[in-house]
């Protein structure tokens, strides 16, 4: 055991906190993060500067900085050093440098001049990462109304349910039947923790729940009302519901956004959220309405690309809030790419303040 200064947060944190402390090249990889009751504890390399405490503690509520014995990390085998010993050396540059991990299942892109060897880049996955036990391989695009992608599990077990954990929420869910990316984490913990007590938020979008279900974790006053058409990914929700005892404050509804707006919840919203990138804009009517009537704010999701990507999609959801709704854009409150979806290709977010 080592003693070392650290990081200690509540567990909602963890994450956030370790990405920010490898940002300042602050985190100590030789030790073990580790944890107890609510708390994480994140060894640190030494005392963050006043500067760094600052970063720190803008992000992460409540940060303390103590001292605690931690273990030592046991010796890491690299999948590069591992791919090294198994594929033809000129087919290592190709070997996939990012892999998603949702719970026990890997996830990675197979470019075609490793496609014969996709087992063998599974396998090296799976030996490289202790935690994993299925890996799959991306069969095509993410497509259709359920947002969904097929997989082809390429190394270890055919179960592909699993459970992923993101901020201190658990999420059952089996990629093969729901939507999920843990790309799009930060983004379910920036909207998450805009949401003020006492609001009621509507989740256009909801899939398996990272929106709703943070929020309700983060806040003890606040209603949501997660909608998905996808029944598999209502059925997931509602067992997430329980699994973060949410039960009082998320409300699961299966059905058209559109169309469950118009018939229950009018005028209801201090907050919408509309994560559908690709259909977006055909709903922007229906967060409207979803409103209160003295407005409220939404969060929009858009793909697009161009020089500008972020302001033109803002000036188009301005031009359509203002052409086919009764409601009027008073402010932007952000607007920013979240991820590149594909090459020139992005995912942006806008925060529109609507009257
Ligand atoms: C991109 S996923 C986002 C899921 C979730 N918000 C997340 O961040 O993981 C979009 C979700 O919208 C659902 N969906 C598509 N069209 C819908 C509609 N008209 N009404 C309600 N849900 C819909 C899909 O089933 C899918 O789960």
């Amino acid at each position: 055991m080592i003693e070392a200064p650290c990081l200690k947060v509540s567990k909602a944190f963890g994450e956030r906190a370790i990405r920010l402390v490898a940002k300042l090249n602050l985190l100590d990889r030789r030790l073990k993060v580790q944890s107890d009751g609510g708390y994480v504890y994140v060894p640190l390399l030494d005392e963050p500067s006043i500067h760094e405490k600052a970063e720190l503690s803008n992000e992460l509520k409540g940060l303390e900085i103590v001292k605690r014995l931690f273990p030592k990390r046991t010796k890491v085998v690299k999948a590069v050093d591992l791919a090294a010993e198994l594929l033809p050396p000129r087919l290592l540059a190709s070997f996939p440098r990012s892999i998603d991990f949702l719970g026990h299942i890997a996830i990675v892109e197979i470019p075609p001049e490793l496609e014969e060897y996709k087992e063998v880049v599974g396998e090296v996955v799976l030996r490289a990462h202790k935690n994993v036990r299925t890996v799959l391989a991306k069969a095509g695009a993410v497509r259709g109304i359920y947002r969904l992608r097929n997989f082809e599990v390429i190394a270890g077990s055919d179960e592909t349910e699993t459970v992923h954990r993101e901020f201190g929420c658990l999420y059952y869910l089996d990629p093969m039947r729901v939507y999920f990316s843990p790309r799009l984490s930060y983004e379910h913990y920036r909207v998450a923790s805009q949401v003020r007590e006492g609001e009621t938020v509507i989740d256009m979008f909801a899939g398996v729940g990272p929106f709703s279900i943070l929020t309700a974790k983060m806040l003890n006053l606040v209603r949501v009302y997660a909608i998905d058409i996808n029944p598999d990914a209502v059925s997931y929700l509602k067992r997430n519901i329980v699994a973060n005892r949410v039960e009082d404050k998320v409300v699961p509804i299966l059905g058209d956004a559109g169309k469950v707006v118009a018939e229950r919840l009018r005028g209801l919203a201090d907050r919408v959220i509309m994560n559908l990138p690709e259909r977006a804009s055909e709903y922007i009517g229906a967060a409207c309405e979803a409103l209160k009537p003295r407005g409220g704010v939404i969060h929009y999701y858009e793909f697009a690309s161009g020089d500008n990507p972020a302001k033109s999609v803002e000036t188009r959801l301005k031009k359509i809030v203002a052409e086919q709704t009764n409601r009027r854009v008073s402010k932007v409150l952000a607007s920013k790419i979240v991820r590149e979806v594909a090459p020139y290709v992005w995912q942006i977010a806008v925060d529109l303040e609507v009257e």
